[in-house]
């Protein structure tokens, strides 16, 4: 008896023109990843990553664009790309660290104020996706490159590369 392949979903782009955007892309990639045969909890992780990159994107560029697609080497995978034309970042090293908002690091019981987006941030990125890579172009805006495996059940490392002002990657 032959088995069948699991579905594979087709490479989905979105266009992010708001905050409020945030909470379809987030369901868009839950289901993505889903039909990828990820659990609930990493469909979870990948509906929050999105949320907080889209929200971003909405906050510091004011519009951009989503992208999902399978990824199938070295394994498979999910890979999220979510871009804009804003401004960039200065230091993104520094922005992954946890606990870093608005541009500046965030004092232990800080209040936050509302509107601002989740409260999860770039560091909760890296930690719940296997791989992110961010590539800022000044004048350009910003892209930030997100990979889930499938077979890793803690998420990987949230290992992440970033790429300096002026580096341009293409693909
Ligand atoms: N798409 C982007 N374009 C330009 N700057 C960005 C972008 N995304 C994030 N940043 C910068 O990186 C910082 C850290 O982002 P992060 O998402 O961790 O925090 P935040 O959005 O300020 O707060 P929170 O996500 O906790 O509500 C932001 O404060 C902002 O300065
Ligand atoms: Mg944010």
């Amino acid at each position: 008896m032959s088995k069948l392949p699991p579905p594979v979903p087709e490479p989905l782009s979105f266009d992010i023109g708001n905050e409020h955007d945030r909470f379809w892309c987030a369901a868009e990639g839950r289901r993505y990843a889903a039909v990828i045969g990820f659990d609930a909890k990493a469909q979870g992780e990948v509906a929050i990553v999105i949320a907080e990159l889209v929200s971003n994107v909405a906050k510091f560029a004011g519009r951009g664009t989503f992208k999902l697609s399978t990824v199938y080497e070295p394994r498979p995978g999910i890979r999220i790309v979510v871009e804009d034309a804003g401004p960039g970042i200065e230091d993104p090293e520094r922005v992954f660290q946890d606990g870093f908002s608005e541009g500046k690091r965030l004092e232990p019981g800080t209040q936050r104020r509302s509107g601002q987006g989740l409260g999860v941030g770039l560091g909760a990125v890296a930690r719940m996706m296997s791989h992110v890579e961010m590539e800022n172009v000044p004048g350009r805006g910003l892209r930030v490159v997100c990979i889930k495996w499938l077979d890793l059940p803690r998420g990987g490392s949230g290992a992440y590369s970033a790429s300096g002002p002026g580096s341009v990657r293409n693909g």
